[in-house]
């Protein structure tokens, strides 16, 4: 238990004294809980966060395959490999799912967001019934593994619930959260989203494999023989989860991680790149490449967020402390006089960890180039391109 004297002393050393401004107008109940919350800050990984990203990184390409590359007879074979990797068990899914649909301007879980009024056509339930679909085909139970956070973890399974999983069995699906991490003012300060609570968000995709660690899901896929994870975004409407075509390629491939790709739409088109910094293998943000590496024929590979780990792979990766990302957003706080305030512009910085911060401990990553019109519909703004519009067009 925090005892006031420690938590003062710990916010001495780190220069974060603000979060203690208004204790004494606080009651004993608030008091409490504001020093548990201050105490589960690491402030030790804050630190990352002010390390700026490496600049002048080496970004060069990491070839891609394509089907075309590949005989009729090779693809099928390497579906039939996929499909038996998925009958023999092999196979867990996991979907980061911890983002709200705010872009969307739909209130809860974005997986709730649908096609056309009815939560059969949630995004949700277009990926379910895709793995009841294999299940059907392979005759088997996919482990299904969704990571939410603390802002969506009720909301989420109880749409689950109402909606009866959507034809799964509710024994195989598993709901794990992820944590939260603080906002950060201009110059460092950690703040405060009222006069007793420290302004909380969920740490970005990149506390997945953490979470995953702490829920003992890792620990369980090592022992029940699963060697690889299907890990999915929420926001494809198209997303061929667990495709056995790409769980054939990449088991073929033996890497530590497969990646699914599409051809940037145009060069300037804002997704990561699938490539490599520094010789290992990552994913480069659109933000972090110059308009030259943009335009470049070969750094053309999207990431769309598919990928296959190996799962002995995760679990030695899990403990690494992947850096913050700043991401300067309008964080509703308050100011010294304790006065709630609700910028028009950006006033802070989120901290968010990146899934694929991991990539380069990878001694490999292969890259499966797919067709963009099936595989790869982010529905990421509520209208124009990639829009929830856009993908109730094409759905209705
Ligand atoms: C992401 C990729 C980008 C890629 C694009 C393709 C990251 C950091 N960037 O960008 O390289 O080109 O998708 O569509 O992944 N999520 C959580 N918890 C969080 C934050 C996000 O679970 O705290 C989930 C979201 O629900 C979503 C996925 O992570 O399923 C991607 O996050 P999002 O914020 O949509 O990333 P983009 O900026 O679109």
């Amino acid at each position: 238990m925090a005892t006031y004297e420690t938590i003062k002393q710990k916010l001495e050393t780190n220069k974060q004294e603000q979060l203690l401004h208004f204790y004494e107008q606080l009651n004993e109940e608030e008091q409490r809980d504001l020093l548990n919350q201050i105490e589960q800050i690491d402030f030790d990984q804050l630190e990352t966060a002010n390390q700026k990203d490496e600049e002048n990184a080496r970004i060069t390409a990491l070839p891609s395959h394509t089907t075309e590359m590949f005989s009729p007879e090779e693809l099928t074979k390497m579906r039939e490999h996929g499909c038996s990797l998925i009958a023999d068990g092999k196979v867990a899914i996991v979907l980061l799912a911890g983002g709200q649909g705010t872009r969307l301007g739909h209130d809860g879980p974005k997986g709730t967001v649908n096609m056309d009024g009815s939560p059969e056509t949630s995004l949700f339930a277009l990926q379910a019934k895709r793995i009841q679909a294999l299940q059907h085909e392979m005759n088997t139970t996919l482990p299904w593994y969704i990571m939410t956070s603390p802002i969506n973890d009720d909301a989420t399974k109880a749409f689950f619930h109402d909606n009866q999983y959507f034809g799964l069995n509710r024994d195989q699906v598993t709901f794990f959260q992820q944590e939260v991490s603080p906002a950060l003012t201009p110059d460092g300060k950690v703040m405060l989203a009222d006069k007793a609570t420290v302004f909380q968000a969920p740490n970005g995709n990149g506390g997945v494999f953490v979470s995953m660690q702490k829920a003992g899901i890792l620990a369980k896929l090592q022992s029940t023989n699963i060697k690889w994870i299907f890990f999915n975004n929420i926001d494809n409407a198209l997303v061929q989860v667990a495709d056995p075509l790409f769980i054939g390629y990449a088991d073929q491939q033996g890497a530590d991680i497969s990646s699914k790709s599409v051809k940037k739409a145009e060069p300037g088109e804002k997704v990561g790149v699938l490539g490599q910094r520094n010789g290992k293998p990552s994913v480069i943000e659109y933000s972090e490449l110059t308009e030259e590496q943009r335009q470049q024929p070969e750094l053309q590979d999207a990431n769309i967020g598919i990928h296959l780990f190996k799962v002995d792979f995760l679990e030695q990766t899990a403990n690494r402390v992947l850096p913050y990302h700043f991401a300067h957003k309008k964080i509703a706080t308050i100011d010294e006089q304790g006065v709630a305030v609700h910028p028009a512009e950006p006033n802070g910085y989120k901290l968010e960890k990146f899934y694929f911060d991991v990539f380069p401990y990878a001694s490999k990553m292969s890259i499966f180039q797919v067709d963009r019109a099936n595989e790869f519909l982010p529905v990421k703004n509520k209208t124009g391109k990639d829009s929830l519009e856009e993908a109730k067009e094409r759905f209705n």
